[in-house]
């Protein structure tokens, strides 16, 4: 009987439900006399409602009811910020007054007996404005940056961090780059749309809804309504990708829930493609300076990273767009500075490594920068900068192999037969760029619960409220309670996804693995110690247990996982197609419980790198803020034929302080890093150094 199951690549368990079509997502929890909801947006981006007439919607045959903010109820929306939620600012209120802060913001809601019959009579609203011009770019010369409140306080959003002096030292130094980067406004845009079906009974709310973390939405839709959290269930087994989208509770779900206690019948509301644009958070767009400096022999001796990003004026988004450049390289003179700049948008959210993706993007092209104007190996000057210990918190990494990922990630890509002049690696008419960046994203480990139950028949049930977007949770911690309990891995059978059971942390921040992993090890071993207290075959035995950091460990360490990611282009020169032949990243993110499931992560996080660095882009209408791409057919994002080579490799890593298992986290990282190596591969085919995302064509073609 083998037990032995961390490290081995099984499977997903939930492969099967899925392919056959048995996993059931949220808007496949159909209720009996079930009625549906369309959102009516605001066609201006920023002003009043000054007439809203519902008649012609209401006689349409079958609605139900039209809801506006004349006649929907008050809502409590007591205070609540959960862990994902803007720690300043105070959320949208949907429906309660006649303000409109963004384009698309709901200002009605149809519900009728089919969808056919919500949608039609959605068309019929008659709705006026007094419209103001919305000001949607944050380089628009009347939008103004601010300390973001959150970055008073020293952490990964840290407004402004400086050691030694590094303006100084840049002047004097012998060789220096200076140069400003532009990362679009992106979408998540997973297969799955934001969907929820809410059904009461009495005072008692189920809603199966697409959700990153169900127990926060238990949570924010109780404050909403103002109902006790108890009387509130939130239902959420499988997740068609969401990639941060689904984090947050948005307002479909309040308006779902408002909807079916008006009507008195359970409620589904599916959001639409184009609403996903705008109704379930972004990328922020952000713009960027890093100046860099060295020694004629490339030590680094100034960095200066200034970044802002964007965010509604209703709350304040932050993100980590600085933080790794403290400690990715060895340096004396470090200045970073993070600004956030409010505009007339929806409120933006966690996306694909949100804050690292397209920090690092910014600091790893200027490393690019300055290897090319020290006639340097990109790969060489990073070797020399390599630290010895995290120089911005002065404390020890808990583990970091980048050297190793270096070496690894080299080898298996073949770098050191590139050759270092711009433009100087060609086959056939085509140019060949080979590009490199690193790559880093922070441990996290937040306190999770889990309950394990032994029964008669030898096998075991685990149960907690996370989720799994894709990573392949479902597998993974079947592994690690197989392991513990010492059972084959079809005996035992994981749950996630459901409110009742007992609370994790939001499944986002790579942080699943470690957190629910560490709970369900405990209770695991909860549950063997107790049936060794109570003697063999006495029944059922269930046991829960809750496990977090160990807040001591944590501080006397910096932690994070790390990477280097290679990249080769091949570029026709006269029209300026790029195609990203291969991608090879190698990690030390700690124990890796599933090496296929792993692999799978990280080439799928390689996927996201691509779109970020070619196509992604969600352009907004300057007159009114409207995302004019708001579809898949011009939202383009990497499709089979725009993906070739993809390797992922883990370097061996123990690393013995982030958790008893070992684990780092994946996911986020192997976002992180793509593009610069991408961008950097673009200027090795061609000379040309594009400081935009995404690099489109028409940098390229001459003009
Ligand atoms: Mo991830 S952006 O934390 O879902």
């Amino acid at each position: 009987m083998n037990t032995n199951h961390i490290g081995q690549p099984h499977a997903r368990v939930d492969g099967r439900a899925k392919v056959s079509g048995s996993a059931q997502y949220a808007a496949d929890f159909n209720q009996p006399g079930q009625a549906y909801a369309v959102i009516v947006g605001a066609s201006i981006g920023l002003g009043r409602l000054t007439e809203l007439d519902t008649e012609a919607a209401q006689r349409v045959p079958g609605v139900l009811a039209v809801l506006t903010h004349q006649n929907t109820p008050k809502l409590a929306y007591a205070p609540h910020k959960g862990f994902i939620d803007p720690a300043h600012g105070e959320r949208l209120h949907v429906l309660q007054d006649d303000r409109v802060h963004f384009y698309g913001q709901p200002v009605a809601v149809v519900v009728a007996q089919t969808l056919d019959q919500a949608e039609h009579a959605a068309t019929l609203l008659r709705i006026g404005y007094a419209a103001q011009t919305p000001v949607c770019d944050p380089l628009d010369p009347r939008a103004e940056a601010v300390v973001p409140e959150a970055g008073r306080e020293p952490g990964p959003h840290a407004a402004d961090r400086v050691r030694g002096d590094p303006d100084a030292a840049l002047t004097a130094a012998a060789v220096s780059i200076d140069a400003h980067y532009d990362a679009a406004r992106e979408n998540h845009v997973p297969i799955e749309p934001n969907a929820t079906v809410a059904a009461w009974e009495g005072e008692r709310l189920t809603l199966w809804s697409k959700s990153q973390f169900v127990v926060n939405e238990q949570a924010e839709i109780a404050a909403i309504l103002g109902l006790p959290a108890a009387n509130i269930r939130v239902v959420c087994p499988f997740i068609g990708g969401a990639f941060g989208t689904s984090l947050r509770t948005w307002p479909h779900v309040t308006l779902a829930a408002v909807a079916a206690r008006v009507v008195g019948r359970p409620v589904k509301l599916v959001l639409s493609r184009r609403q996903t644009f705008h109704l379930g958070g972004h990328r922020p767009r952000t713009v960027q300076r890093v100046a860099l400096s060295s020694t004629p022999d490339g030590r680094l001796t100034a960095i200066v990273h200034e970044g802002s990003g964007e965010t509604s004026r209703y709350e304040q988004f932050a993100e980590a767009l600085t933080a790794v450049t403290p400690f990715l390289y060895s340096c004396p003179n470090v200045r970073t500075r993070y600004r956030l700049v409010p505009l007339d948008i929806s409120t933006p959210t966690y996306m694909r490594g949100p804050g690292e993706a397209t920090g690092v993007f910014a600091l790893e092209c200027a490393m690019d920068e300055l290897a090319h104007a020290l006639e340097m190996d990109p790969l060489e000057l990073r070797r020399r900068n390599e630290p010895g210990l995290d120089e911005g918190m002065q404390l020890p990494f808990s583990s970091r192999s980048m050297l190793a990922c270096y070496e690894r990630g080299a080898d298996a890509f073949g770098w050191s037969r590139r050759t270092l002049a711009p433009g100087s690696m060609r086959d056939g008419r085509l140019r060949i760029g080979w590009g490199m960046a690193c790559a880093s994203y922070p441990v996290f480990h937040g306190q999770a619960s889990a309950r394990v139950r032994l029964l008669a028949d030898g096998t075991a049930e685990v149960e907690a409220a996370a989720s799994d977007m894709g990573p392949g949770t479902y597998t993974s911690i079947t592994q690690i309670a197989a392991e513990t309990l010492a059972l084959p891995l079809e005996r035992v059978r994981f749950s996630l996804g459901n409110s009742d059971f007992p609370p994790t942390p939001p499944h986002g921040g790579s942080m699943t693995l470690a957190s629910v992993g560490s709970a369900v090890r405990a209770a695991c071993l909860a549950a063997l110690d107790q049936r060794r207290e109570t003697g063999h075959g006495s029944g059922i035995i269930e046991a829960s247990a809750t496990a977090g950091p160990d807040a001591a460990v944590h501080g006397r360490f910096s932690m994070h996982a790390f990477g280097a990611v290679f990249v080769e282009v091949a570029i026709d020169p006269d029209v300026g197609t790029i195609r990203v032949r291969r991608v090879v990243g190698a990690y030390g993110a700690g124990r890796i419980v599933n090496p296929r499931l792993a692999a799978s992560q990280c080439t799928g996080g390689m996927v996201g790198g691509i779109g970020m660095a070619l196509m992604e882009r969600t352009a907004l209408d300057p007159r009114d803020g409207r995302p004019v791409n708001a579809h898949m057919a011009d939202y383009l994002v990497p499709v089979n034929l725009d993906i070739q080579g993809l390797e992922a490799h883990f370097v061996d890593e123990v690393d013995p302080h982030v958790n008893e298992l070992g684990v780092k986290g994946l996911g986020e990282i192997a976002l992180v890093g793509v593009a610069p190596a991408i961008a950097n591969a673009v200027f090795h085919a061609t000379g040309k150094r594009v400081r935009e995302l995404p690099i489109r064509i028409e940098h390229l073609v001459e003009h």
